[in-house]
């Protein structure tokens, strides 16, 4: 009823009755017991700090509010690489806390838990879910928790992945260990969510039939109804990990006799972590409206994920949340929106994207026409945005899988065990996941989906492209139905994401005067930074396709920049040149490094006179504030710091930044010297200056 107000809508002769579309609404947060969050962007943790519960629970509380009103009716408090300790007795007080915060709100506290935590924590010699003395220990641990907390939710279980203990230990299966602690939550109506997301990070990348996105349905396919009833399977939308893009995983439509749910990621990890505007549920909706022809009648993932389609006694949504203490509570306003979308599809997946993008518009910043219809417009294209200068056509958000999930490192998936590749070599690109002649990922959908996928023509019904380099290898000049080459795409697509974020915040500065200061500031702030951010993105892969194919752009931008120049030639004093790592994240594959306490680069100015934009980019790294000043023919112009908090210390693409000054005057033999002063492990590296013409 708040919302139908709050939206302006009557409610005089109100008389509605709604129920949600699933029993299973809830959210994850991992969050780490000393207080820190696994990729969560938007600050501290609510629940800990210092390894114990916080003394001040009233954000649990705020947080309980919101959850509430979007009708989540669960939080598992703490990360699913779970600290065994949340299961010490001296703990489940202090856990008992927070289900207090949240009673009133009718959220229920769930617990990761560790599938060791029989040996670490309970004294016993053994964690094999087969013996007595282990099932015996999950129940009486159960029971203990029931006795403090008699609403507890249940479990989350990740085992078997990423270096998590499992049931492999002891030659048993997956329903072997979730069945274990399934009968210790039974009595109480607990239920155990087992994660889907089992896969073997050790994999051989020589072997071209390797591929981790058969993981899941090759680990739980077999064991279907094998499962207790009050056990789940918690599977990721796509087959791989939160990429910009990915199919929707095959698991889905082959488990009948086993409860699923689907685990969406609200937090931002391969999608800008909170530093770019991506609004998720577009593409939520592709996955949950995908028909996996599981039956006779329509059998979409939501259908499936809700245990509608095969009558399962629970099913539903998961989403991985991750809000933190900040005051915006995700680090960032706009991506408020993705906790709001879950929450409403979770209730009704069958609401739209753009209402939903509405809604919260209008729910956030009041109903000033122009604001929503500003606001829902970016927030509705703004995945499509980050997927054309991140990684379209299937190739997955092309970054550091290895270290941050940030900044652009387009062959940090190759050559691993982790199992992400896009194998783009000299000849071509994509994965060839087909059942012809590559890994037989394909086959593991039903035949009327396996068709779809297998054809190069129709890999995907409604745009054939979208996938195409997730499933098939192709050359470089391979012909997309648009007519343009897969090369020529990349480019191209590169260019118009890139530029949609300028106009981004172009727009963004149309709203001045029609939303409060601060939020019109700290959001223009943050879309100018992805502005930057995006170029970073488009050279950096645009330049690594352009060395790997050696064929042009058509348009001739790639590797041409009029008005830019690198400090690598500029005269330098103090200043080291220095390569970057991967190449692709610096102009020119080098950088300047101050080696110094002081260091200068200068030039002369030989082009024409008249007004410009000056761009200068340089390198903020997290370890250090280094300061930067800019003089043309001896006159200061302008001064900065580098202090943001990217996650790198490195000198790379995540703490590439950029320094826009506008409306500069500059006659030819000008001389522009650029100082830099370095601080702790920040070097003041600076990479280029661009001049262009104001108004471009
Ligand atoms: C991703 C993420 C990890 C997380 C894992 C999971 O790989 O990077 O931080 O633990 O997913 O979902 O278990």
């Amino acid at each position: 009823m708040l919302r139908k107000i709050g939206l302006g809508e009557p409610i005089a002769e109100l008389d509605e009755q709604q129920s949600p579309y699933a029993p299973v609404r809830w959210t994850n947060e991992w969050n780490n017991l000393d207080g820190s969050i696994e990729r969560g962007y938007g600050g501290r943790s609510l629940f800990f700090e210092n390894g114990r519960v916080r003394d001040d629970l009233s954000r649990v509380t705020d947080y309980g509010r919101m959850l509430a009103s979007l009708g989540i009716n669960a939080c598992a408090i703490n990360n699913v690489n779970a600290n065994p300790r949340i299961l010490a007795p001296d703990f489940i007080p202090q856990v008992a806390r927070i289900a207090e915060a949240f009673r009133p709100w009718g959220v229920q506290v769930v617990l990761s838990v560790d599938f060791g935590s029989p040996k670490t924590i309970g004294g016993l010699d053994t964690f094999d879910p087969l013996d007595a003395r282990v099932a015996a220990w999950w129940k009486s641990k159960t029971d203990e928790l029931y006795r403090v907390i008699p609403d507890l939710g249940g479990f989350i279980m990740k085992a078997d992945s990423e270096g998590r203990v499992g049931p492999s230990a002891y030659g048993r299966t997956h329903a072997d260990a979730a069945n274990v602690v399934a009968r210790a939550l039974k009595p109480h109506g607990g239920l155990i969510f087992y994660r889907g997301f089992v896969y073997d990070h050790h994999m051989d990348w020589r072997n071209l039939k390797n591929d981790r996105a058969r993981a899941a349905y090759d680990n739980f396919r077999e064991l279907d109804g094998r499962f207790d009833d009050n056990a789940v399977i918690q599977i990721k939308n796509g087959p791989i990990d939160f990429q910009v893009r990915e199919p929707a995983s095959p698991l889905f439509g082959v488990l009948e006799k086993t409860n699923q749910v689907i685990e969406l990621q609200i937090t931002q990890e391969y999608m800008g972590q909170a530093r770019h505007l991506v609004f998720l549920v577009p593409m939520w909706k592709e996955t949950l409206d995908f028909d996996m022809h599981a039956g006779h009648a329509g059998t979409p993932v939501k259908a499936l994920a809700a245990g509608k389609t095969f009558k399962r006694p629970v099913g539903g949504f998961v989403g991985v949340s991750n809000a933190g203490l900040d005051e915006n509570w995700f680090g960032n306003h706009m991506s408020q929106a993705n906790l709001y979308g879950f929450g409403r599809l979770a209730w009704d997946p069958n609401l739209s994207a753009k209402r939903i993008a509405e809604e919260w518009t209008r729910l956030t910043f009041g109903d000033d026409t122009q604001v929503i219809q500003a606001i829902s417009g970016m927030q509705l294209g703004s995945w499509r945005t980050y997927e054309n200068y991140t990684g379209p056509l299937g190739l997955q958000t092309l970054t550091d899988i290895v270290g941050n999930h940030y900044g652009v490192a387009v062959e940090a998936s190759e050559r691993n065990g982790w199992g992400q590749w896009h194998r783009a070599d000299e000849h071509g690109v994509g994965m060839d996941r087909s059942m012809a002649t590559g890994t037989g990922y394909i086959g593991q959908y039903r035949p009327p989906v396996a068709r779809m996928f297998e054809s190069l023509e129709t890999s995907i019904e409604t745009s054939p492209d979208d996938l195409l380099l997730f499933f098939h290898h192709v050359p470089y000049t391979y012909k997309l139905h648009s007519g343009n080459t897969v090369i020529q795409f990349i480019y191209d697509s590169h260019y118009e994401g890139a530029e949609a974020v300028t106009e981004y915040a172009r727009q963004w500065k149309s709203l001045r005067g029609h939303i409060d200061d601060q939020r019109y500031r700290e959001v223009l702030a943050q879309l100018e930074y992805q502005a930057g951010q995006a170029q970073v993105w488009r050279d950096g892969v645009a330049n690594w396709f352009l060395r790997a194919s050696g064929i042009p752009d058509a348009k001739g931008r790639v590797g041409h920049y009029p008005g830019r120049v690198e400090v690598e030639s500029m005269k330098l004093d103090g200043y080291e040149v220095k390569p970057v790592v991967p190449w692709e994240a610096a102009s020119g594959g080098r950088a300047v490094v101050c080696a110094a306490a002081r260091c200068t680069a200068s030039f002369r100015y030989d082009g024409a006179p008249g007004w410009y934009v000056m761009r200068v980019r340089y390198y903020d790294q997290n370890n250090g504030v280094s300061h930067f000043r800019l003089w043309i023919a001896d006159q200061l112009i302008d001064q900065w710091a580098a202090s943001d908090h990217v996650p790198t210390r490195k000198i790379d693409a995540s703490s590439s930044a950029c320094r826009t000054i506008h409306g500069i005057a500059l006659r030819p033999g000008d001389e522009i010297r650029i100082e830099g002063v370095p601080d702790g492990g920040e070097a003041a590296a600076l990479d280029y200056i661009e001049i262009v013409q104001d108004g471009h």
